[in-house]
């Protein structure tokens, strides 16, 4: 299976950061950047990049995750889908169904599946679609909603997406920890 990560925008750190963990989850060989308009050294280090959306692509058997389909992904999708296709946009808080109008309004002859109605970042919702696509059910998958990290002595931030549990814990960089840590303003 080939993961497809459709940039948008500039890449700012947290999306880097994100981007460095889907490649250490799914393998360098196995990720694709699309959409990257500048600076495509920094991604390359994780994975191919290529400058075109893949909207423009033509690559053949393409599932987009959007959490607004009204299908879940499945095993049996994995084995006729090769690429899964996710948004490289950060988590909004309401969800304001931004997958849908950035991408799947733009490929309408696609196939879109979800992963549930609650909104993941996008490492993690590359984690749990690989998952899948090595045969696992989506409700055998477990998960924890809305984490808390500490950042200093007495102040925390919330984070309100959907994480896979791993090892009894939210899957999340410890990059990321470290940079909500150093970050000024929370
Ligand atoms: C942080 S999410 C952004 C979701 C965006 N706020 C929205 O409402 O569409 C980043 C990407 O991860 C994938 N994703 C996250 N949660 C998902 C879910 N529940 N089902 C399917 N895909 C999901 C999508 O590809 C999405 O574009």
């Amino acid at each position: 299976m080939k993961y497809v990560i459709e940039h948008f925008g500039k890449a700012f750190k947290w999306h880097l950061i994100e981007y460095e963990h889907i490649s250490k989850l799914v393998g360098k060989e196995n990720l694709i950047f699309t959409n990257v308009k500048g600076k495509k050294d920094s991604l390359s280090a994780f994975g191919e990049v290529k400058k075109e959306s893949i909207a423009e692509l033509c690559f053949p058997d393409v599932c987009v995750l959007d959490p607004a389909s009204d299908k879940i992904l499945t095993p049996e999708d994995c084995r006729r889908f090769k690429y899964l296709v996710f948004g490289g946009i950060l988590g909004d808080y309401p969800p304001r169904e931004r997958t849908k109008e950035l991408l799947t309004s733009r490929m309408p002859n696609v196939e879109t599946r979800s992963l549930g109605k609650k909104q993941m970042p996008t490492d993690n919702a590359v984690y749990a679609a690989k998952l899948i696509a090595e045969g696992k059910r989506f409700e055998d998958i477990a998960f924890i909603d809305t984490i808390e990290i500490d950042v200093r002595k007495g102040l925390s931030v919330e984070l309100p997406f959907r994480y896979v549990e791993s090892n009894g814990k939210p899957l999340i960089s410890e990059k990321l920890v470290e940079f909500l840590k150093k970050r000024k303003t929370i």
